[in-house]
């Protein structure tokens, strides 16, 4: 095993679908895997493979925020060779006219971390971008779905509960379509290790509008989103 993940050597496969919450990751294999076996309970951030259209497929929760995302990212792609991650996760929207349910792919994501700074030490702000390859599938199994998918960039923030009102409507004004906590070290990490990654979220509320999903939404909501990941990851 890694010092985070419980797996031995080759029980978790090259694609890896990764949402936020260990329970989501649960669902997911209970729900699209075939013979999906858990590989990892390590504090209960939970990891299964199983196949999913015949083709091996693992599911990793990432637990909440940077810190969190890059252990579990680092060490798929540094101890058990993974070559793909989709993030599958949810955001608040930033945008009057990205709506609850809409579902975004990250084109990049702007950060406030202070991760990647330590990363280039201090000097560089790295832009952290989406596999192209990856992308363009999405978007083409999307269209196939009739899905519509907003591809955009987005904020990875370090915290939930933030204390600066005017940042997320000047980050709108360039463009940002909405906020989340780890795609910045997804996509860097991802690189690093020569590894693909793209982020796919659901938004679940709405900054500007204080609203927020229903509870009975988010289900199916989170269901289109994971079968667009699926199949973009196994195509
Ligand atoms: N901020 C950060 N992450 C999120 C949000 C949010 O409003 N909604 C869902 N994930």
């Amino acid at each position: 095993m890694s010092t985070h993940i419980g797996a031995k050597p080759g029980e978790i496969a090259e694609r890896v679908l990764m949402p936020g919450d260990p329970l989501r990751a649960k669902w997911i294999a209970e729900t699209y895997l075939e013979d999906a076996k858990c590989y990892s309970t390590v504090r209960n951030m939970f990891g299964f493979t199983g196949k999913y259209k015949g083709i091996d497929v693992s599911v990793q929760g990432s637990g909440m925020g940077m810190p969190s995302c890059s252990i579990y990212v680092h060490e798929l792609l540094a101890e058990y060779g993974v070559k793909t991650i989709m993030r599958v996760g949810s955001a608040g929207s930033i945008q009057e006219d990205l709506g609850l349910r809409d579902v975004v792919a990250a084109i990049g994501a702007t950060t406030d971390s202070a991760m990647n700074r330590q990363r280039f030490d201090n000097f560089v702000d790295y832009a952290p971008v989406a596999d192209f390859g990856l992308l363009r599938t999405a978007v083409d199994k999307a269209a196939e779905r009739g899905l519509a998918l907003r591809v955009g960039p987005v904020m990875a923030a370090d915290a939930f509960y933030g204390d600066q009102p005017d940042l997320y409507g000047k980050l709108a004004n360039y463009g940002v379509l909405c906020v989340e906590m780890e795609t910045a070290a997804l996509y860097t990490i991802a690189a690093r290790f020569k590894a693909k990654a793209l982020t796919l979220l659901t938004i679940s509320d709405h900054i500007l509008q204080g609203t927020a999903m229903p509870a009975e939404d988010r289900e199916r909501s989170f269901s289109q989103m994971a079968e667009l990941g699926l199949d973009t990851i196994i195509a």
